[in-house]
């Protein structure tokens, strides 16, 4: 199966929402769509913002929360493009932490995605080429034991879900998997980081082009590439 399908989506004076537009990768990726000539990005924000740019639109949005997601849909009934970056990462051990915590990872990670997919679908049904980009991680396929881990994992097979159903209307969904960026979730990180404008470039590639996935790193393409091999490969510990 091709990697890619004739369904690529112009950015070029399309209509763009990012979530969790206001910083890290975020960010990176509203000033990526506005360099290559979007004519509008909703840059969505838990809290309200001032941006000082004319094509940027801030919007009020807690993915967590489907009232919220409900107005935004209404408020950005014109989107094309549909960025699904809010994230969180609450280290959670998966046999020691709240449930309520590894709950919380998921309702934002996992859900965000599915609410914000269900409000924009129609919107986005309404053009004749339109995109979803959903920012996962290489722990989509790799675990270090938390709960993040699970949320990536499952946000996965729900972008795998997605990308069936909205082909039907000419909408392509992208998973975008990376290893680390260099955000405030990786602060605390000492190895190799991708600068988050880099991946917006390559996200804003797989995008006009109607790219399925985008291995955005050498660890994400290594990882992926042994998910069909021995489970030892990937998790050395299990050989001892
Ligand atoms: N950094 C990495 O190494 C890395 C690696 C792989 C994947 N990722 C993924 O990349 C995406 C972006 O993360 P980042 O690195 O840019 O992290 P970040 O700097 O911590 O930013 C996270 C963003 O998500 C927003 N957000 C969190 N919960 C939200 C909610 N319920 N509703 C709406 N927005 C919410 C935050 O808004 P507030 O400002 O309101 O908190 C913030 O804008 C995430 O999906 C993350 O899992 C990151």
């Amino acid at each position: 199966m091709s990697n890619t399908n004739s369904h690529g989506t112009p950015i070029e004076g399309a209509v763009a929402l990012v979530t969790g537009g206001n910083r890290g990768f975020g960010r990176a990726m509203v000033r990526e769509l506005l360099d290559r000539g979007a004519a509008k990005v909703y840059a969505t924000s838990r809290s309200p913002q001032t941006l000082q740019h004319a094509r940027i639109v801030p919007l009020v949005l807690d993915v967590a929360d489907d009232r919220s997601v409900a107005a935004a849909a209404r408020a950005a009934d014109d989107v094309s493009i549909v960025v699904n970056n809010a994230g969180v990462l609450l280290r959670t051990p998966v046999l020691e932490a709240p449930l309520d915590d590894i709950r919380a990872e998921l309702e934002t990670n996992l859900f965000g995605i599915i609410r914000v997919a269900r409000a924009f679908a129609p919107a986005l049904g309404r053009h004749p080429r339109s995109a979803m980009v959903n920012v996962l991680s290489v722990l989509s396929w790799l675990t270090f034991g938390g709960g993040y881990e699970i949320s990536k994992a499952a946000a996965w097979s729900a972008t795998n879900s997605l990308r069936v159903r909205l082909r039907e209307q000419g909408t392509t969904v992208t998973a975008l998997h990376v290893a680390y960026m260099d955000t405030d979730m990786a602060a605390n990180v000492t190895a190799a980081k991708t600068n988050p404008s880099d991946v917006a470039r390559q996200a804003a590639d797989a995008i006009i082009a109607g790219a399925f996935e985008i291995l955005v790193d050498d660890t994400t393409r290594a990882v992926k590439s042994r998910l069909s091999g021995d489970l030892t490969a990937l998790y050395p510990q299990l050989a001892a």
